[in-house]
């Protein structure tokens, strides 16, 4: 299984943070924003990764993640031109996916809570996994329609009337076909290449699961100022109660054992002296006791 994090995007409602400044690299409490959704796929056990950013951020996720080698990953870079749609990461993932399948998680999507649905998912052997989650403004989403057993019979973007609350997260898993079916793609009215037809495709041809996420799980988005600020606060409570880091992508590195204890370390001792740092360091001692 492949990763891809689609961290390019205009970012216009963070204006004028975005004018000279990525998105997916705005703070979240403690840490960039772009850690939350890779910890997420981390945890997936996914250690090939692709990020697709635009080309004046490049070489700042360069510089953030290197070749992930420190993580026992293997990230690499594609440049998205313009934002054309979140299906043109599979176009533009096409080398990288090879033969393989791959989930998709969009680089401003927060997950936190237990993970089992993304787990489960992830053992698929065909077809296509979406979720569900229930929202209090669809319209602002691709929705999900159910019928009475449950089983998805639409989704539309972003609908003036949704058919129902549940709205789907920017986070996908889909077997190899996804490549073409991309490449199929129109552009929308609105001149992008939408994941929601991608989706479509596969429910047409009856390939499509979609999974519904239950309120345990928190999934934040963070396409709006208040909504950073929201984000922020809900991990400062979090992280300040429990003395335990969410998305601290070392942390999850070693417990993950993708790394080594020295590995780890190491890793630690490149560090400059922080809190980030104290915590990691409580992480190994506590680890070695
Ligand atoms: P959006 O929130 O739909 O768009 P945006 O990030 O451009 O922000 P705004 O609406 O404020 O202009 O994007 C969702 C995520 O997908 C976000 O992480 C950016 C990413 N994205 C791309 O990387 N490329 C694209 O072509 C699109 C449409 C989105």
């Amino acid at each position: 299984m492949k990763g891809i994090i689609l961290a390019g995007g205009s970012g216009s409602r963070l204006y004028p943070i975005t004018k000279v400044y990525s998105k997916q690299l705005a703070i979240i409490y403690d840490k960039p924003l772009i850690y939350y959704p890779l910890s997420v796929l981390m945890l997936g056990g996914i250690k090939d990764i692709l990020i697709i950013c635009d080309e004046d951020s490049i070489h700042l996720y360069q510089k953030l993640f290197n070749s992930g080698k420190h993580l026992g990953l293997n990230i690499s870079y594609e440049i998205q031109k313009a934002p054309n749609g979140i299906a043109e990461a599979f176009i533009i993932g096409e080398n990288f996916i090879g033969n393989d399948h791959v989930s998709l998680i969009l680089g401003d999507n927060i997950f936190y809570g237990k993970l089992d649905f993304f787990y489960e998912a992830l053992k698929q052997k065909n077809g296509a996994t979406i979720f569900a989650y229930q929202v209090s403004d669809p319209e602002r989403y691709g929705v999900v329609e159910f019928d009475d057993n449950g089983k998805a019979i639409s989704i539309e973007e972003k609908p003036k009337f949704p058919k129902s609350n549940y709205a789907v997260p920017g986070l996908y898993i889909y077997d190899n076909q996804v490549i073409e079916i991309a490449k199929e793609l129109k552009p929308s009215k609105r001149g992008e290449l939408e994941i929601t037809d991608v989706n479509l495709t596969y429910l047409k041809m009856d390939k499509l699961k979609v999974k519904k996420i239950g309120r345990g799980v928190a999934w934040l988005d963070t396409g709006t100022p208040e909504a950073l600020l929201k984000a922020s606060n809900f991990f400062g409570v979090i992280e300040d109660r429990q003395g335990l880091k969410v998305a601290c992508i070392e942390e999850i590195a070693f417990y993950k054992g993708f790394i080594s204890k020295d590995d780890f370390k190491n890793l630690i001792n490149e560090l400059p002296k922080s809190t980030y740092r104290d915590y990691l360091e409580k992480v190994l001692n506590e680890f070695d006791v």
